[in-house]
């Protein structure tokens, strides 16, 4: 399976010359590798994104968005929509990342409709899910993730569930430099894996890409995304110098040819 990286600059680029530097940086860094059925999704402030796809694009760079409204026109001051971002030539959009449920009130309710509005956009949505600190100590954590899966993507149609990517973050994990161990990762991956066979089938369960998110670093890509199994990794801070996103990618595409080598 496509293996995807997908790099969240959150709110930095602040000037077109910080942004030109990142072009500049990324292109060279990606130039001769070869990411080998694996791609590269950049997710940059939206004012950014229009140059972002004119300057990275690829065959193996896709460019995404951080979040959107549900709705598609109107009277929504400061709101984009999915309608603008595909015309732009976005491809992804991120939806319900525990910053914008922690500073924006977001909920699963919420993620719900964007995740809806992306789908019918004709994007792929790639749905944050992911338990706090609190809520993996008191016993809680497969209880938050079954809720957030159950009603992030009600009365969506198993047909269109399929496109949708989900990324584990364990909230404790963002932006901090905790981490879960490969085991504790593959314990939520085959918590999701149960979750999908029993309300879309096993079909759909193997079809469906569930990334990791959180503190993924070119020193632990290994141990976050390749031991446990992940179809790929939404990287945040690492991110921001292209140098360690392309080498991240570079890891995880390597593994992945090597697993389709294995596997023959
Ligand atoms: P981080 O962020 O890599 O800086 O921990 C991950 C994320 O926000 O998805």
């Amino acid at each position: 399976m496509q293996k995807l990286i997908v790099g969240n600059l959150k709110m930095n680029l602040l000037t077109i010359a910080e942004r030109d530097r990142y072009f500049e940086s990324f292109k060279k860094e990606l130039k001769a590798k070869k990411l080998l059925d694996s791609k590269i999704v950049i997710c940059p402030p939206s004012v950014h994104v229009e140059s972002f796809v004119k300057k990275t694009k690829t065959k193996t760079v896709s460019i995404g968005a951080q979040n959107i409204f549900w709705e598609e026109r109107g009277s929504y001051t400061g709101e984009i929509s999915a309608t603008m971002l595909k015309d732009m030539g976005v491809e992804f959009v991120i939806i319900g990342h525990s910053e914008r449920r922690k500073y924006f009130g977001e909920t699963n309710e919420t993620a719900n409709s964007k995740i809806k509005a992306v789908i019918s956009a004709g994007l792929v949505a790639i749905y944050c899910v992911g338990e706090t600190r609190e809520e993996r100590d008191s016993g809680f954590a497969a209880q938050i993730i079954v809720q957030q899966i159950v009603e992030g993507l009600a009365d969506i149609s198993s047909a269109k569930v399929a496109s949708v990517v989900i990324a584990y973050e364990p909230v404790w994990s963002v932006g901090s430099d905790s981490i879960p161990t490969s085991d504790e990762i593959l314990e939520t991956r085959i918590l999701l894996r149960k979750i999908f066979a029993e309300k879309y089938g096993l079909q759909l369960a193997d079809k469906i890409k569930v990334l990791y998110g959180g503190s993924v670093k070119v020193t632990t890509a290994k141990q976050l995304c390749i031991d446990p199994g992940m179809d790929g990794v939404l990287v945040g801070r690492e991110s921001l110098i292209p140098m360690e996103l392309v080498k991240i990618a570079e890891i995880i595409s390597v593994s992945s040819e090597q697993g389709a080598v294995n596997n023959k």
